[in-house]
């Protein structure tokens, strides 16, 4: 039984039901019809998989001036100072509404929060809820959706923006809602909307190894570029130094609240490597850490290096990292008593549609928030616990400007054809989809990764040209699946990441090409991509 109709009006039309999405449905509610939908299950997301907490000024020795001061010296000179402001300023009331709603987070005594520490902030100031902050919130944010009676589709997957231009109408171009495909039936609905938001997340799963969820497969940057948004800074991929290492492990993330809490990073020899690459050591910005940690791998012929925690009591371990103690022991791995083996692994799209600072695209009435966005808070590289903040922050904003456009808006509901599958036929050679899933993510892993080239990206570039045009001919002979939106999406992510990098001719923040391997402040500017203009301009 299909939960969509093939037809469907709303307001509001919000795609993904992470912290962003659910923060932009929870603040538009009040004013029009609301239709979130998710991929999986309601929950599954980036959201619910974050660890080390939220980033935000609240404690006696910090100010907003240092938050945002360690946010730009992390983005390298491309974070837009005005995006870092909002979202600075704006933090400690976004964590008084969660606290509102029920999130429960750690205290420090009756009053005040616990704050840890990561790499790349000069004070503490991360919000948390044990090392599981993510699942509390998406807890949280959920129920308060149920509450408000917030309609929410699960396993129906966004295919394509509907634009105004694709159909071929007059006036400037404008989104109207999304094509939505439902996981159980098959069935394609056409979903018409006053505004319609993108909180699709990000895009992990175009690199092998990553720490995102299955439903990471950049959606919406894909959507978006294919409907004429601009998108920028695909270049910028953020690397996690510490995922764990152990076959049978999905990249599971070890936090880097373990290092801000005094966890030293050691090769196989036992030594203590950071020092030799950064004198912040363990707490240097990410990129670096994950730069250091492949070197010293790549240097001594090791598989892997080593978080060691063996020196903080077993009680201070428990309490803090309850969730990454437990999730250790299940591969035979006590932090308590040994270190834990890690390599670094695909975590955060910094880049994605480009938004001014109240959601809005270059696309009226198509709205991003969340990872799938790119504010111009990371620029070049993200603080770490900046994201979660970012979608709460920019989540409301956008619903706010969103409210009120809703309001200015007028005419009647333009209608909107039905999907045309045309000659598509039953798809057969389930092979061929899973054969080039593995090729793109398998060649941005070797192609792509934390240290480029430019030969490299060209091996790439021409690698993913080949497979986009086989994505391409599958995609219209055959019906649509899920498997094939993804791939297909995947494909098009990896060539807008390889077009910027190969653009970038530096290293900057998260990318590092050997060719280059300094800064040019010549080249201080976003790579702003559009459709028709695979060049970078
Ligand atoms: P997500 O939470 O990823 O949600 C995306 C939603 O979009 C999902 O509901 C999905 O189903 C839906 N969706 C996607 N495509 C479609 C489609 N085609 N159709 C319909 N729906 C779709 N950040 C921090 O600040 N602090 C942390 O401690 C932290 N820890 C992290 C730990 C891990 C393991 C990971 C992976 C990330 C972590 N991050 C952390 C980053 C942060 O969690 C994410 O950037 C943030 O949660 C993204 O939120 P979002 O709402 O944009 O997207
Ligand atoms: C972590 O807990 O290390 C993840 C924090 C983040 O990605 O911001």
């Amino acid at each position: 039984m299909p939960a969509l109709s093939p037809r469907e009006h709303v307001d509001f039309l919000v795609l993904g039901g992470g912290v962003a999405g659910l923060s932009f449905a929870l603040e538009a509610a009040a004013h029009g019809s609301v239709l979130v939908l998710t991929k999986r299950q309601r929950f599954e997301g980036s959201t619910q998989y974050a660890q080390g907490g939220i980033a935000s000024v609240l404690g006696a020795d910090d100010r907003f001036e240092l938050h945002v001061e360690d946010t730009l010296v992390a983005g390298a000179g491309l974070c837009k100072r005005e995006a870092v402001e909002v979202t600075v300023r704006e933090g400690p009331e976004r964590i008084r509404w969660l606290l509102g709603l029920g999130v429960e987070l750690d205290r420090e005594g009756p009053e005040a929060l616990h704050l840890t520490r990561e790499g790349g902030h000069s004070r503490r100031r991360i919000v948390h809820a044990k090392d599981t902050t993510g699942r509390e919130v998406e807890r949280v944010l959920l129920a308060a959706c149920e509450a408000r009676g917030i309609r929410l589709v699960e396993d129906a997957v966004a295919v394509d923006l509907i634009t105004s231009g694709k159909l071929g109408m007059g006036g400037p171009n404008r989104a109207l809602g999304a094509y939505v495909l439902e996981r159980a039936t098959g069935d394609i609905s056409a979903v018409s909307a006053a505004i319609t938001v993108l909180a699709t997340g990000g895009a992990g799963k175009v690199y092998l190894y990553t720490t995102n969820p299955d439903v990471g497969t950049g959606d919406g940057v894909a959507m978006a570029w294919r409907a004429g948004a601009t998108i920028a800074n695909m270049e910028f991929f953020q690397f996690h130094p510490t995922c764990l290492f152990h076959p049978q492990a999905k990249s599971f993330l070890i936090s880097e609240a373990l290092r801000g809490e005094g966890g030293i990073l050691r090769n196989a020899a036992g030594e203590p490597f950071m020092i030799r690459y950064d004198p912040r050591k363990e707490l240097a910005p990410r990129d670096i850490v994950a730069r250091s940690i492949d070197a010293e791998i790549k240097r001594r012929g090791d598989d892997c290096a080593y978080l060691d925690m063996t020196h903080l009591p077993k009680g201070f371990l428990l309490e803090h990292f309850p969730h990454i103690h437990a999730t250790c022991r299940e591969f035979g791995i006590d932090m308590a008593v040994q270190p834990i083996p890690v390599v670094p692994a695909a975590h955060y799209m910094c880049g994605g549609v480009v938004t001014d600072l109240v959601g809005r695209t270059s696309i009226p009435r198509l709205y991003a928030a969340g990872e799938v966005a790119c504010t111009g808070l990371h620029g070049a590289n993200r603080l770490a616990s900046n994201s979660l903040l970012e979608g709460l922050v920019f989540g409301r904003r956008a619903a706010l400007r969103a409210v009120d456009e809703l309001g200015e808006t007028s005419g009647p509901t333009p209608t909107i054809p039905d999907w045309n599958p045309g000659a598509a036929l039953a798809p057969d050679e389930g092979v061929v989809v899973a054969h080039n899933w593995d090729e793109v993510r398998r060649l941005m892993w070797n192609y792509v990764g934390i240290v480029r080239s430019q030969k490299r990206l060209e091996r790439a570039r021409s690698r993913l040209a080949v497979l986009r045009g086989e994505i391409r001919d599958y995609y219209w002979q055959y019906r649509v699946t899920p498997d094939l939106v993804e791939l297909r999406n995947l494909a098009d992510v990896a060539t807008l990441i390889v077009e910027s990098a190969r653009h970038r001719k530096e290293s900057r923040g998260l990318h590092y090409v050997l060719d280059f391997p300094q800064a040019d402040d010549r080249q201080l500017r976003d790579t702003v991509v559009a459709l028709g203009d695979l060049e970078p301009r």
